[in-house]
């Protein structure tokens, strides 16, 4: 809940730059309110943790199939973690943006809890997502750092940090395209998710027009999920599971999209009096036309399984995703 600014307590004198702002008191109070679903993801990712592990230990790991030279989860504990932030961070923002979606979209007849209670979790959400993808690439930057033994440790560390957040230099394989696609999503979700926190400087308007493309933010990061995570590298049911799991998202944002909550946002005949002009009206019919291809490519994927899953092989494979020399 936002909390209310504390009165003035050194009356008149005291001088206003020093009061926090009411945009400062904002975050600072859905800080605090995240503290319970962040909480909630933390215990998620130690189970997933705890998943993957004992999935790597047995040898049914599919992150092993791919690089087998990962099978000692004592070892590569810190790379276990960053997928299991990947995850609770991907499950989060499939949370997070459904919740926008619902708030942005029809207004359902009934809901469960009031409007204030859904914003309130859509904005604690974010939050705690935009953390927990930050986890993620924090977990792989130390993997990294662990990794490169035969450097110096300055070298160490520049190689972990630049490897893992400087867009283009990471280098090897399938990770030359899948992490920019996951810096993208990290690099856009703080401001995408922070100027909400500023929108009284910058205006309600801007801030609504640049919010919108935080779906950017999700496509990327199941994006970058698709191409790049080994646990859903073959086509079996968690790579099924992850498909499906869009179509939800992709249903709710058609529904968005045909039936916004904001009238200025509807699509009606271009040109009218409360019409808006043609180049506008041709890019919102273009954007819901292909929302709704989606839609339609989604159950296709799904009811076809061509998901674009590898088969599992036998042997293990020539080319990895990030190749490493086996130690
Ligand atoms: C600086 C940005 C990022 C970097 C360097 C990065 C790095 C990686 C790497 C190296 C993998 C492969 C792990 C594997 O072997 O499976 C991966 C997978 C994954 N990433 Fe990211 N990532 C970034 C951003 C993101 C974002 C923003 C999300 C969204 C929540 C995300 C979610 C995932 C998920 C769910 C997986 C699959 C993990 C698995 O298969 O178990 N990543 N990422």
């Amino acid at each position: 809940m936002v909390s209310e600014a504390r009165p003035d307590e050194g009356g008149t004198a005291a001088p206003r730059r020093q009061r926090p702002s009411a945009d400062r008191i904002a975050l600072r109070g859905d800080l605090r309110s995240a503290l319970p679903d962040a909480s909630a993801a933390v215990v998620l990712t130690g189970a997933v943790f705890a998943f993957l592990y004992v999935r790597m230990d047995s040898g049914d790991s599919a992150t092993v199939a791919v690089m087998p030279f990962m099978d000692d989860p004592s070892t590569y504990w810190m790379y276990l973690l960053s997928q299991a932030f990947g995850w609770s961070g991907l499950l989060w923002a499939w949370g997070t943006v459904m919740l926008g979606l619902l708030l942005s979209g029809p207004r359902p007849a009934r809901l469960p809890v009031s409007r204030q209670v859904l914003e309130r979790w859509h904005r604690t959400t974010s939050l705690t997502t935009t953390a927990l993808m930050f986890a993620h690439a924090l977990m792989f930057a130390a993997e990294l750092v662990r990794y490169e033994t035969n450097l110096a440790w300055a070298e160490r560390l520049w190689a972990g940090f630049a490897d893992t957040f400087v867009p283009g230099w990471y280098d090897s394989g399938t990770g030359r395209i899948a992490i920019p696609l996951g810096q993208g999503a990290l690099y856009l979700a703080v401001p995408l998710g922070l100027l909400f926190y500023v929108r009284h400087r910058i205006g309600a308007n801007t801030w609504r027009r640049l919010h919108r493309f935080v779906i950017v933010v999700y496509v990327l990061s199941v994006w970058h999920t698709l191409l790049y995570g080994t646990n859903v590298w073959y086509g079996e049911w968690p790579r099924t599971l992850l498909w499906l799991l869009q179509l939800p998202v992709a249903v709710l944002l058609l529904l968005r999209l045909l039936r916004p909550a904001r009238r200025a946002e509807r699509l009606d005949a271009p040109g009218g009096r409360a019409g808006v002009a043609w180049p506008v009206w041709s890019a919102r019919a273009a954007g819901r036309i292909a929302v709704g291809a989606v839609v339609v490519g989604l159950v296709v994927v799904a009811a076809s399984g061509r998901d674009g899953g590898r088969d599992r092989p036998a042997e293990p494979p020539v080319t990895v995703p990030h190749a490493r020399e086996t130690e």
